[in-house]
């Protein structure tokens, strides 16, 4: 794996977006696969700025992104489709129509989440996926224990996964389901760059990417992937070595 291991938040954020820019400057209709939380927050705001400077233009490009909470409005503060939008979507130049974020609403999303498979397939299948971890390893809101093969679906969040998430975004409360991508999605993407910052994600980051392969931690998987980027700062890199 392709671990590269920057200074601080600021560096990392900025590499990751290149990562992005260039992948879209080689191939200008790229599928991303965005990711949302807060990692990725400053690789975002960074995408922002390329843009306003020239350096990127998102104009032919689609996006699928990870998750959505069941039952979450999409004008929701908390909502990830929200968070999409102002991060990123509404400050670049994205087609309309060509940004998709699972929805958490509607009737049967069973059959939404397999429509969703079909869109990305339609598309072309992703040529980038963006990812972060969670504190549990998860990928995704792929829990420890989902199956590799498994592909999008209506999933339960660990009651850790809440917590942090409430604490993180000072929600009130947040939903115990969500809709994601799946593990066998994911892999699926042609590349993937994984995120982690800090601290508290060391431990994390050193038994998915040094550790075996299983599903109690997701993010393990992608030591079988041929094309994956971990860009991580110091603090979040601090245990690769020791194991
Ligand atoms: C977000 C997602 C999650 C997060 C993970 C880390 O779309 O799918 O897997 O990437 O929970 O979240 P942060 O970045 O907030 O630590």
């Amino acid at each position: 794996m392709d671990i590269r291991v920057y200074r601080d938040y600021h560096e990392m954020s900025r590499a990751a977006a290149q990562i992005i820019a260039d992948q879209i400057r080689s191939k200008p209709d790229s599928v991303l696969g965005l990711a949302t939380g807060s990692t990725p927050e400053g690789m975002y705001a960074e995408l922002v700025k390329m843009y306003r400077e020239g350096k990127v233009d998102f104009s032919k490009a689609t996006s699928f992104n990870l998750d959505e909470y069941v039952g979450m409005d999409p004008s929701d503060p908390r909502s990830y489709h929200r968070f999409m939008r102002v991060n990123l979507f509404d400050h670049v130049n994205f087609a309309p129509g060509k940004t998709h974020v699972p929805s958490g609403i509607g009737d049967n999303l069973d059959e939404q989440a397999m429509e969703y498979e079909r869109m990305i397939a339609a598309a072309g299948g992703i040529d980038l996926q963006v990812l972060g971890i969670g504190m549990n390893g998860h990928i995704g809101f792929n829990e420890p224990g989902s199956p590799f093969d498994s592909r999008t679906r209506v999933v339960d969040l660990s009651e850790q996964t809440v917590s942090v998430n409430r604490e993180k975004t000072e929600a009130e409360s947040l939903p115990t389901q969500a809709v994601s991508m799946g593990m066998g999605t994911i892999l699926q993407s042609r590349r993937i760059m994984l995120l982690a910052n800090g601290a508290g994600k060391a431990e994390i980051v050193s038994r998915a990417f040094k550790g075996p392969i299983t599903t109690d931690v997701p993010a393990s998987v992608l030591q079988r992937h041929p094309d994956v980027i971990v860009i991580l700062d110091a603090p979040a890199a601090r245990l690769l070595d020791s194991k």
